[in-house]
């Protein structure tokens, strides 16, 4: 009997934990697993909520158990095995069925999908899900893209499950086709900045401030009751506190330090390469984590070079404060470059991206949300064109309360030989767009000389070659 208003296909940690939280809100829902020994153990698990779940055995049920038109969440590993699901889906269903990708889908995939799937008479969505395991559960940040009408059928559904910030659902249509993933896509290359700015900051604490991890935590939690109050803070603070049972030591001191990365970050680095628009913050963290993966090489280059001579240290509550700041300074070149990334996509793809919603959804249920991202929200809404969040007046006056700071933990950490390529490439960013005049006149000079590329007079006089070689 078909009872179900929607269905999930994929039962991993997110996909149950969806259907749970859907089940949850009072929908009906059907669910699916190709092993099913794992739909089972999702059934027997589902307690309470068991009377609003359907655990299908085949395909066939699972949408023979869903009402038409059937929405159906795929959250399966992004890639071929999405393709797989649809492609096994496809027959089974009818006109005006709805397919969702749930998962962290690479756009591009998402906009073939799309085409893919045109005249087919199905509809699909690209659905864009952050939050981990307790956001999709108890309220993740939903980033759709698609057709509008095909949002408007399932609005209901995704706005009872995501996160609510002040009442308000953090879920919403963004724009056609891939923008739904494009946009979580650049939330997760923000969040690697993010990471990669707390553990640089953490790195100068623990290396050349010679902190240890609960005086660490402590700082963190004072954090998070300012500026930079969010969830990466607070699980910062977290993390740090937390000690191991085997070794009675801080858990963070036995934690291998290699990053796993499963494409989001890079994704977001190629794209705004491809669009000629700078996320230095972001390239830097990427890279960060493909070196921390090199552990043998960086092994063997310590035992080659050694670690620098730390100089002296200054006082570590002075220090801690400009951490602090140096790392919001940071954090604004680092969502400044998201955004920036984002509009040019907008543009490209025609999506009409709206920057004040998406920081509106990213307040609450997803990873990076923070107070922070309410302020970007109140700087958009002022300013909706504005071509760099550093412009904005609330943005450029923060910039000029906390730069400071940036550039006297960028030194220290040069002098003492502390890695911080995330934010060294935040401080980079912002004088090199500060300054009106800059250096790539010698660039062209240099082009011209070797490749007689040509170059622009100032004096607006065209193009001319340089009298190069006498
Ligand atoms: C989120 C997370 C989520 C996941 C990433 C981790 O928004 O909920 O970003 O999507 O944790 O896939 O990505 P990496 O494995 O690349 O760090």
């Amino acid at each position: 009997m078909a009872e179900a208003e929607i269905g999930v296909i994929g039962l991993g940690v997110m996909g149950a934990n969806l259907a749970l939280n859907i089940a949850d809100n009072g929908y009906h829902v059907a669910v699916y697993n190709r092993t099913v020994s794992r739909t089972e153990a999702f059934a027997a698990s589902a307690g309470e909520l068991s009377d609003r779940v359907t655990a299908c055995a085949t395909l066939e049920q699972f949408v023979a158990a869903i009402r038409p038109p059937r929405p159906v969440i795929i959250m399966v590993k992004a890639g071929e095995p999405v393709d797989q699901q649809i492609a096994a889906l496809k027959p089974l269903m009818q006109a005006n069925d709805i397919i969702i990708d749930a998962g962290n889908a690479n756009f591009r995939d998402t906009m073939r999908r799309f085409s893919d799937l045109e005249g087919s008479g199905l509809t699909f969505i690209g659905m864009g899900v952050s939050g981990g395991e307790e956001g999709a559960r108890h309220g993740p940040s939903i980033m759709v893209g698609g057709a509008e009408e095909a949002w408007r059928r399932v609005e209901p559904v995704l706005t009872a499950i995501s996160a609510k910030y002040q009442g308000e659902p953090c879920a919403a249509w963004l724009g056609e086709n891939g923008a739904g993933h494009f946009v979580k896509t650049i939330h997760n290359g923000i969040e690697y900045a993010d990471m990669q700015m707390i553990a640089e900051v953490y790195g100068v604490m623990r290396d050349h401030l010679m902190m240890d991890a609960p005086s660490m935590a402590a700082v963190f939690s004072a954090w998070s009751t300012g500026p930079l109050d969010s969830y990466l803070i607070d699980i910062t603070a977290e993390v740090l506190r937390v000690h191991d049972a085997a070794t009675g030591l801080p858990i963070v001191d036995i934690i291998v330090d290699a990053a796993g990365q499963k494409g989001t970050g890079r994704w977001s680095v190629i794209e705004s390469q491809m669009m000629g628009v700078p996320a230095t913050a972001i390239e830097a963290a990427v890279a960060a984590r493909s070196l921390s993966a090199m552990r043998d090489q960086r092994s063997r280059a310590e035992k080659r070079f050694g670690l620098p001579r730390q100089q002296e240290r200054r006082d570590g509550q002075e220090a801690v404060n400009d951490l602090e700041n140096a790392l919001l300074a940071g954090k604004i070149a680092a969502y400044a470059q998201g955004f920036a990334v984002m509009a040019a996509a907008s543009e490209e793809f025609g999506w009409n991206l709206p920057m004040q919603t998406i920081a509106r959804i990213w307040r609450a249920g997803c990873i990076i949300r923070s107070r922070f991202l309410g302020e970007i929200a109140t700087a958009f809404a002022k300013d909706p064109e504005v071509p760099n969040l550093t412009l904005t007046p609330a943005f450029s006056t923060m910039i000029e309360q906390t730069d400071a700071s940036l550039r006297r933990i960028v030194a220290e950490a040069a002098l003492n030989g502390m890695p911080i390529p995330a934010l060294g490439s935040a401080l980079g960013y912002f004088d090199t767009y500060r300054r009106a005049r800059g250096t790539a006149n010698l660039i062209q000079a240099q082009r011209d000389f070797f490749g007689a590329h040509g170059f622009e007079r100032i004096d607006g006089n065209g193009a001319h070659h340089g009298p190069w070689g006498g």
